[in-house]
């Protein structure tokens, strides 16, 4: 009975999340918002209070730092049986669970199994990035005419916020509910100096799950002093599972005519240079293996998003795709950049739920301003001031094709 139980739960997940569309067509040119691209997932459970209580919000304990602070793990529910687990440490994502196109659930972002095995170091599965996501070329930069110097943790560069980033802290959480969302509001007040940056900064991310299926980031960050600030999610995906074994075959688009090429440390050159004609052109759907193998060292570059001057709102930026699943995920951000990686360095020497993680077993798409752009007045500026509010979102929605 309870088999057949669980059979019937996976189908119905598979029959919610189903629609006949892959990635949306005229990518290239859209500048279209998700609830343009919904699918309708409104069976006979679509009234808001109906869904309402299907939703749900959990904390559990995770464990304690070596410094003695607890950590909490929340799970996220939404109507329809989607799953997001996030940690207060580093406000990391941990799970992201959505079943396949026969209903089969898998956690679909790389991920380790206990807080032990996240404490003993890991490229940021999951994590929120801080204050700067991406690197900034030797750790230098000036802002009103004084020069900073921030810790450098990739050879000479400063990568992801330094040797102890927003990855690393343990957040304050807030657990929130609307109509059809539930979520957890993250802060953490970073002082004065932290790995060289100047002023405090109050930091808050608030991560929801809609009964539209999408999981939602939204940053905001104040200053008391001129400082810079360029915050992410560094979430792994593998559309086939966890371990489930290389993205090669996994399909891609990006809205990005451009991309910033880069030297051997991947600090871009300056350069805004056309995708046309070269292996970085993702703006029809391309296996992300089809031509990786004449990219020096796999995909690690900044894509320039496709976006209407002063274009302010969410806009589709990427969207992948599994053949062999059927899952698919939009990624819509306010961003002006995305960082695809493509997990060059994972090398297998982690592990979780009994399987490895070797190269190429999961792709990034940081969104993102463009690295190093303290040091390149003409990218789009990461400053901010007292008295200013930094304000980004980024929206990722799943279904099944
Ligand atoms: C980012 C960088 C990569 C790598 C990973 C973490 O995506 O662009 O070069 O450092 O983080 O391993």
């Amino acid at each position: 009975m309870k088999n057949y139980y669980n059979h019937l739960t996976a189908s119905l997940l598979g029959v919610v999340l189903a629609a006949a569309v892959g990635c949306p067509a005229q990518f290239q040119k859209a500048s279209v918002s998700p609830e343009e691209s919904s699918v309708n997932t409104s069976d006979d459970m679509s009234a808001p209070e109906k869904e309402r209580g299907k939703m749900s919000i959990t904390k559990e304990s995770f464990g304690k730092t070596p410094e003695g602070e607890e950590v909490d793990l929340y799970t996220l529910t939404n109507a329809h049986g989607l799953r997001v687990k996030i940690m207060t440490y580093g406000a990391t994502i941990t799970a992201v669970e959505t079943p396949d196109r026969d209903g089969e659930v898998e956690n679909i972002t790389l991920s380790l199994d206990s807080l032990e095995d996240y404490l003993k170091g890991h490229p940021y599965f999951g994590s929120t990035v801080g204050r700067y996501a991406n690197r900034i070329a030797q750790g230098k930069f000036s802002l009103d005419g004084k020069e900073y110097t921030l810790a450098t943790n990739n050879d000479a560069n400063h990568l992801h916020g330094g040797v102890k980033g927003f990855d690393k802290v343990v957040w304050k959480s807030e657990p929130i509910e609307t109509d059809d969302s539930v979520g957890v509001i993250f802060t953490h007040e970073s002082a004065d100096g932290e790995e060289g940056y100047p002023g405090k900064l109050n930091a808050e991310v608030t991560y929801s799950l809609t009964n539209d299926n999408e999981l939602k980031m939204e940053y905001s960050a104040t200053t008391d002093k001129p400082t810079i600030v360029n915050l992410t999610n560094h979430a792994y995906w593998n559309l086939a599972g966890r371990g489930a074994g290389d993205i090669l075959s996994q399909e891609l688009t990006l809205a990005a005519d451009r991309f910033l090429p880069v030297d051997a440390g991947l600090i871009p050159s300056g350069e805004q240079k056309s995708v046309k004609d070269t292996p970085m052109d993702f703006l029809q759907p391309q296996a992300i293996g089809s031509r990786i193998a004449q990219v020096e060292g796999g995909y690690d570059h900044c894509y320039i998003l496709n976006k209407k001057d002063g274009e302010e709102g969410l806009t589709l930026a990427a969207c992948a795709e599994d053949p062999q699943s059927g899952r698919v995920m939009e990624v819509y951000t306010t961003q002006p950049a995305i960082q695809f990686y493509t997990g060059n360095f994972l090398d297998g020497t982690l592990q979780a739920g009994g399987k490895t993680y070797k190269q190429h077993f999961g792709f990034c798409l940081e969104t993102q301003h463009y690295p190093d752009s303290p040091n390149h007045p003409e990218f789009p500026t990461t400053q901010l001031k007292p008295g200013e509010k930094y304000e980004q979102s980024t929206v990722h929605k799943f279904r099944v094709r």
